[in-house]
């Protein structure tokens, strides 16, 4: 069979965890999909490096041919801060729009979202931090529709109900969560990341990755989050290295892109210190978020390795890896992380060690560290950042 029939057969439609219509080519189905949604004058939110490229322009112009008022935004940063949230709802409230279309990576999709969440609130945005009960301040009845487009395999956000939205004050990456934030529609068309380059298809991926493997390893019951993580782990180890390699293969692009999506699906019952130590790191130095987990993530294995040795033997099975162990799991993240260009060391991405007890602090009250297999606090994610700092692996 060849590449482009293999591919062919990865189509489906999903009504899990939100209605996914999921295969190559599905992009021509956008308008239908806004009209599903009643949607006749959608706002499609993208950033600025995709809203050059030939895939909003076709979007847009697929939109109006089918009579749909849609118009686009695009001033948006990579880790999106408040005020691209604030500009978007200026223009979603002048243009007199019914729903968004979040058209992107992660960074895109997280504001798109939030823009549709705003637009029918009264209460400021930080209001609506994930913590306690406080998504149910929100008007349920102010949320816009939307439907999402992701462009990477990575966050996972396009089947998530909440954004990461970062702080410019406290420089810190905050959580807006609703049960409605969630897409009533995605369309997961892999032939849109053909382009992705290889650098941004290893960190995206490696983000789908943490989701799955935190999200399998997070204590608590949750069989179905767990099955879903550990397959989702496994379509990564297959294919990941095969989608930096060679762009264009669409097989390897589909699977990367539902692996993704599972990642975002499974990690409802939590993630941990991999997600605890990125955030910071990520809100203080603007790191790409996929490619700070990728560096971090076997210096917290390590760490949690007496708590999660049984849970990983299991999954080296699952993943068909020789003498199946904590150390087999072990070295295959380390194996994969070379294979696609992944540094060793936090140092590698400019985080010295002068800011250690900051990023510790905040790495403590991120909500993702109350997930870790080994409860964790300042002292020992400061053990963690030294050693991914120094590329310590003892
Ligand atoms: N909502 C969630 O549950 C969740 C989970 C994890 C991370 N995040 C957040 O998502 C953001 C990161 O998202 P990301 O990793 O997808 O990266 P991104 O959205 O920042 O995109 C990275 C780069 O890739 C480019 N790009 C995207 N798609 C492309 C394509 N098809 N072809 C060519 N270039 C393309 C973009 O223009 C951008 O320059 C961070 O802010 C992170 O905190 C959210
Ligand atoms: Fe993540």
């Amino acid at each position: 069979m060849s590449m482009e029939e293999e591919a062919k057969k990865l189509r489906a439609n999903w009504n899990y965890p939100t209605a996914v219509r999921f295969g190559v080519g599905r992009i021509a189905e956008l308008a239908d999909a806004c009209k599903s949604a009643g949607m006749k004058k959608p706002l499609l939110v993208t950033d600025p490096g995709l809203a050059k490229l030939p895939m909003i322009q076709d979007a847009l112009t697929s939109l109006r041919a089918a009579g749909l008022g849609a118009a686009l935004f695009s001033d948006i940063r990579s880790n999106p801060v408040a005020k691209n949230v604030d500009d978007g709802l200026k223009v979603y409230h002048g243009g007199g729009h019914d729903g968004v279309i979040a058209f992107g990576g992660g960074s895109a999709l997280d504001c798109a979202k939030t823009i549709a969440f705003m637009s029918g609130q009264k209460r400021p945005m930080w209001d609506f931090e994930d913590i306690g009960d406080w998504w149910t301040r929100a008007d349920p009845n102010g949320i816009a529709p939307v439907i999402a487009v992701p462009t990477t395999s990575g966050t996972g956000s396009e089947v998530g109900r909440a954004s990461v939205i970062t702080n410019e004050e406290t420089h810190t990456k905050k959580v807006i969560f609703h049960p409605k934030m969630m897409p009533v529609i995605v369309i997961a068309d892999p032939a849109l990341t053909v382009g992705l380059p290889a650098h941004v298809t290893a960190a995206t991926g490696m983000d789908a990755l943490a989701h799955n493997l935190e999200a399998y390893l997070a204590p608590g019951y949750h069989p179905l989050a767990e099955g879903i993580g550990v397959e989702g782990v496994r379509l990564v180890k297959e294919w990941l290295p095969v989608a930096v390699k060679d762009g264009k293969n669409l097989v390897a692009r589909a699977h990367m892109m539902a692996a993704a999506a599972m990642g975002a699906t499974a990690f409802q019952k939590g993630l941990g210190a991999i997600h605890a130590l990125s955030h910071p790191v990520g809100a203080v130095y603007d790191t790409h978020h996929g490619l700070t987990n990728a560096v971090v993530m076997p210096y917290v294995l390590l760490f949690n390795r007496q708590a999660i040795e049984p849970k990983l033997i299991r999954l080296a099975a699952w993943l068909g890896l020789p003498n199946p162990s904590f150390t087999s799991v072990l070295d295959w993240v380390l194996a994969l992380r070379k294979e696609i260009g992944i540094p060793h060391t936090l140092k590698d991405l400019g985080v010295g060690t002068d800011k250690l007890d900051l990023l510790s602090e905040m790495a403590a009250v991120d909500p993702t560290a109350s997930g870790n297999p080994i409860p964790i606090g300042v002292p020992e994610l400061r053990k963690m950042f030294i050693a991914c700092i120094e590329g310590r692996l003892a």
